[in-house]
């Protein structure tokens, strides 16, 4: 155990990979257009072209995966629960996807040139492993990249929900406890774990994206419907102040509609290394 791993890091793995098998396509229905937008980005941080084998860790419904064989390249994707699994399955018919876990990678020692996860590293109850794991199955040479989510406060969706928790509601609910929702937000956590695990020259850049919504209410219903850690906040909630956060919500995301469209600032981090 590392020292920034969880208390019980089995229970957290459990609430995970519960909360994905609930939510696969509500998570594809509300999220799709919003974390695709690193998958180019992130694909270009590890050389992702004409035949390079790259593996998507924690694919979900198979995005980057997808966006690397565009590129040409012999993707394959990975994710521990099954009913991501077959999303990705039946969005993909022709790309080759598995069910296993980040943290044992069902793969053989230095068999991909690249492994990428998009927006995966902040639900491992052991990120570190997960890096170990990447570095054992590249070959020298290959590279790494993860993307998270920038800290609530560039994030502004993030800020917004959390905010309203915070005056409305409580945050502090019976969850299993778990490495911190934006502790890869820090470009320097992400030098550390990247060199920690044996890779070399990490680059840390942030990258744009805007969450287009159909109205300001949909902004709550990502998140009430669609994510695992903030979602069981949620939930937990007390009625009166649930709908106090709804509506607190509603405001904060109107504060972005422009004619009739609302656009919310949402940038991820970007890390990226290579193995010596
Ligand atoms: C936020 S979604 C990201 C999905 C997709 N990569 C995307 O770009 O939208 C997180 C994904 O991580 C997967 N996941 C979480 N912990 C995992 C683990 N230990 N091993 C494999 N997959 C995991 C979940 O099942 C879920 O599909």
């Amino acid at each position: 155990m590392t020292p920034s791993d969880p208390v019980d890091a089995e229970a957290f793995r459990k609430f995970e990979h519960a909360g994905w098998e609930a939510v696969a396509h509500r998570y594809h229905h509300h999220f799709a257009r919003l974390t695709a937008q690193t998958a180019g980005p992130l694909l270009e941080a590890v050389g992702v072209g004409d035949g390079v084998r790259v593996l998507d860790v924690a694919t979900g419904p198979g995005y980057a995966a997808a966006a690397a064989s565009l590129r040409g390249a012999d993707a394959v994707g990975v994710d521990f629960s099954a009913a991501q699994v077959a999303l990705a399955r039946s969005q993909y018919p022709t790309l080759e996807f598995h069910q296993g876990d980040a943290e044992a990678l069902p793969f053989p020692d230095e068999s991909f040139d690249a492994v990428v996860s998009n927006f995966g590293m902040l639900h491992f109850a052991r990120p570190e492993r997960m890096l170990a794991e990447a570095h054992r199955v590249l070959r020298r040479g290959g590279r790494v990249a993860f993307t998270v989510w920038a800290k609530p406060e560039d994030a502004k969706g993030f800020g917004i929900v959390l905010g309203a928790v915070e005056t409305h509601g409580n945050m502090d609910v019976p969850l299993p406890p778990g490495p911190p929702f934006f502790r890869f937000s820090d470009g320097e956590e992400c030098r550390r774990v990247l060199t920690g695990a044996g890779f070399v020259a990490p680059e840390i850049t942030q990258v744009a994206q805007v969450w287009t919504l159909p109205a300001p209410e949909a902004l709550f219903d990502a998140v009430y419907e669609a994510g695992v850690r903030v979602r069981a906040i949620l939930r937990a909630q007390a009625p009166e102040a649930l709908d106090a956060i709804r509506g607190a919500i509603r405001d904060g995301a109107k504060a972005f509609e422009r004619d009739g469209v609302t656009e919310i600032p949402m940038p991820a981090v970007l890390a990226s290394a290579a193995k010596p």
